[in-house]
């Protein structure tokens, strides 16, 4: 399929990495991993250690065939075998399906929702378009960042939920903050500081 192939787009990255510094990328090839180290498919992840203890994975991993609740099932795995200490996965946020239930929710220590559809790089590394734009690269759908992380036994985290905001280029005007969406100003007047998320990560933590 297609989007097996999409490239995660360099500003969420950024992001991210900034507040994560993955280790490995475990979905990926020479052309597209965002690590130094990196497993390919014919490495396959599924066989192929994901680190040696206290490795950080990042994991954009491929769409089809099921293969979303089989990189999450490996992350859970790798985590409790001790070969690596986190993993972030940038998966679809659809929480009707069984392995939001199943993987996601139970496994979870942080969902963060980036603000706005993900515009994913084609494989070839070009840039999307901007959403609604004729040649649009974005998926139809929301996209998740989870973070699954090993626990100190006997502590109960809950889970957190944040948000993302990364400068999209073609959404924004240059004068525009990247958190400023159209028609919630108003909004966010009336009610303050309470719509603060509890966690926000944005572009400046990139610059650090
Ligand atoms: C959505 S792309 C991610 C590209 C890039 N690493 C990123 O994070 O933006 C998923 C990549 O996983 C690779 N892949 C597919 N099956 C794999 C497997 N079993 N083990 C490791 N990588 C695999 C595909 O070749 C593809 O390049």
């Amino acid at each position: 399929m297609a989007n097996d192939e999409w490239r995660t787009p360099p500003a969420l990255f950024a992001v991210l990495n900034a507040r994560h510094r993955f280790t490995v990328d475990v979905a990926a090839t020479g052309a597209n991993t965002l690590c130094a180290r990196f497993i390919t498919a014919e490495q396959d992840a599924f066989v192929t250690p994901w680190g040696c203890g206290d490795d950080v994975a990042w994991c954009n991993p491929p769409y089809s065939n099921g293969l979303i609740p089989a990189f999450l099932r490996r992350g859970i795995d790798e985590i409790a075998e001790g070969h690596i200490r986190e993993v972030v996965c940038l998966i679809r946020a659809d929480v009707s399906t069984r392995y939001w239930h199943e993987l996601v929710l139970p496994f979870a220590s942080e969902v963060l929702l980036p603000n706005g559809r993900v515009n994913f790089l084609t494989a070839d590394g070009e840039a999307d378009r901007g959403s609604g734009t004729k040649g649009a690269r974005s998926p139809n759908f929301a996209s998740a960042v989870v973070v699954i992380r090993r626990q100190s036994e006997g502590i109960d985290v809950p889970l957190v939920y944040g948000s993302v905001t990364y400068d999209r280029g073609k959404r924004y005007g240059d004068d525009e903050a990247p958190d400023r969406l159209p028609g919630d100003t108003a909004f966010r007047r009336r009610h303050g500081s309470r719509l603060q998320p509890r966690l926000a990560l944005g572009l400046e933590a990139a610059t650090d």
